[in-house]
């Protein structure tokens, strides 16, 4: 049998693959993110910031990166940083997203990926917006459980179909995706928005609740569900995957049949 040799290049070491940069995973990403400091400047820019990361890592990271790194006033929000609290929703490459549930590579690294606050709420700093409005709305709907007479002894039952008829609604994270991308909702703030209908859903829907004429009687306002104009938009931004227009859509009807 041959015995095996080496070539000349691998004797020395030349050619070789420098030990821990053969397969080093690191990319350089451009993130062109949108500033806003209204103590410097009434206006937004545009500021570039190059970051050598691995593109398997979430846009999140990278923002914790330059924010470590590069320019420690970055302000962003953000806490469970695993798609649970709804903090970190914003414009990332246009579209409405949780930066935390966001891989680099699946958005195109080998462009400027944009990122900016979302839309149709005041931007007080960078990437953070006033979420007054998006929780007032929430308020209004009365999310919460709502009955009438005296406390149960035992747990108030349900059947399994029943706690199907709103599953869906009951996922929803209050990230404000949905409602940030609703073109009624730039145009007009006084529009509740998807969240609040969604959220609105979850308990009208819902066979030991109550107070569902009450809630319907507050969406059949003008700035109710009728505003919807079906874009879909909000069911596409959805992180949590939920129905959000066939929600409205049963608000809707349950509003014309008044059977939910
Ligand atoms: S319905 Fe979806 S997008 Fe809208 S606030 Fe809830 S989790 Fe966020
Ligand atoms: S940081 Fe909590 S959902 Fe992204």
């Amino acid at each position: 049998m041959a015995t095996p040799t080496l070539d000349k290049a691998e004797k020395s070491g030349k050619g070789a693959p420098e030990p821990g940069f053969a397969d080093s995973p690191y990319i350089k990403v451009t993130f062109r993110i949108r500033r806003f400091n209204p103590e410097v400047s009434e206006d937004a820019q545009w500021q570039d910031f190059e970051l050598e990361i691995d593109p398997k890592e979430r846009v999140l990271d990278a923002l914790h990166k330059i924010k470590w790194d590069q320019d420690g006033t970055l302000t962003f929000r953000r806490s469970c940083a695993h798609g649970i609290c709804g903090s970190d929703a914003m414009r990332i490459n246009g579209k409405n997203r949780l930066a935390c549930k966001t891989l680099i590579k699946d958005i195109n690294p080998h462009k400027p990926i944009t990122v900016e606050a979302i839309k149709g709420l005041t931007v007080l700093k960078d990437l953070i917006v006033d979420m007054d409005p998006f929780f007032q709305a929430y308020r209004d709907v009365m999310p919460f459980l709502i009955t009438k007479g005296n406390e149960p002894t035992r747990e108030r039952l349900q059947s399994a179909e029943d706690r199907e008829r709103f599953d869906d609604t009951t996922k929803c994270i209050l990230c404000a995706a949905c409602t940030s991308s609703c073109p009624v909702f730039w145009n007009d703030g006084q529009y509740f928005g998807p969240a609040a209908i969604v959220n609105a859903h979850r308990f009208i829907f819902d066979s030991r609740d109550e107070g569902g004429e009450q809630r319907l009687e507050i969406l059949n306002d003008k700035d109710g569900v009728w505003r919807c104009r079906t874009t879909f938009n909000c069911t596409d931004a959805c992180p949590r995957g939920i129905e959000v227009t066939k929600a409205i859509q049963e608000v809707k009807r349950a509003l014309i049949t008044r059977r939910y």
